[in-house]
């Protein structure tokens, strides 16, 4: 058994529903999270400046000796892996290619729709994955940078999110897709209002949920899970706790742990 956490990394908060599905999964393993809510959103940011945060990030989390470090930031699995991988010897788990196979496992016409970020829609991170995997998947994308501030705002549904989600949705729709991937972090909380809009035959993948299963299958591989009874997570972030623990409050009521601030480069 090894008791090292397990390290993840996101953006800002959207990341908490990969660090839940974590902690549901694998509740016995410490669990060091970094949220970087003084620079969220990375979406809307260039390739470079997501690749300088997103090593920042690791650098700090790498102090804390974990495991195994998750990039839950489907932005900075985008755009950053590879330079992560790079400059990291402990295994990397990004959310693209366990989504992608998700994807391709669940599609039975091989349409595959992808929502996410602007950067990670520009960077057409899901489409290689997916066609790596399967070359018969047609896949079609749509960024909806709307969708990160209203979940932010605690909107998870009604009618402003109904109308936002039909405009983004609609011309996936329209290409016949059966499977939609969740290509970023914050989406999950809506699920319920996007597989209303998709109607109910269309298979909705959940980053955060794919992820956890392959963390699970990773550790187990490497013989390297731990059972720790009443561990609890260590969240850290780079701007005001209060505003992480409401909007987290969100998206994983019952978060358990504590929240502190950092200054990156200060540990
Ligand atoms: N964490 C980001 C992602 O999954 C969403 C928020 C952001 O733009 O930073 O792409």
């Amino acid at each position: 058994m090894t008791t090292e956490p397990i390290a993840i990394f996101d953006s800002g908060v959207g990341g908490l529903t990969v660090a839940r599905e974590v902690h549901r999964a694998l509740p016995g393993e410490e669990m060091v999270y970094l949220g970087d809510t003084a620079r969220v959103p990375y979406g809307p940011k260039s390739p470079r400046t997501v690749r300088r945060f997103a090593g920042e990030c690791v650098e700090f989390l790498l102090h804390f000796r974990p495991k195994l470090v998750i990039i839950a930031c489907n932005t900075a699995s985008s755009v950053a892996m590879d330079y992560l991988a790079e400059r990291v010897d402990v295994p990397l788990v990004g959310v693209i290619e366990p989504g992608a196979a998700a994807a391709v496992a669940a599609t039975a016409n091989r349409r595959v729709g992808v929502i996410g970020t602007k950067a990670t829609v520009r960077s057409g991170s899901y489409e290689l994955a997916i066609k790596k995997k399967a070359d018969d998947v047609e896949t079609y994308s749509n960024a909806c940078p709307l969708f990160v501030p209203m979940v932010e705002e605690g909107r998870a549904g009604g009618p402003v999110v109904e109308v936002v989600a039909r405009e983004y949705l609609e011309p996936l729709i329209g290409k016949g897709i059966d499977t939609l991937i969740l290509g970023c972090t914050h989406y999950p909380v809506l699920k319920p209002v996007i597989q209303e809009v998709c109607g109910p035959d269309v298979n909705l993948v959940d980053s955060a949920e794919v992820v956890a299963a392959k963390v699970a299958e990773v550790l187990a591989a490497e013989g390297a899970l731990a059972d720790v009874p009443g561990t609890e997570p260590r969240f850290f972030v780079t701007d005001v706790v209060d505003d992480f623990v409401e909007v987290g409050r969100y998206i994983w009521p019952d978060m358990p742990g504590t929240v502190e601030r950092v200054e990156l480069g200060v540990v």
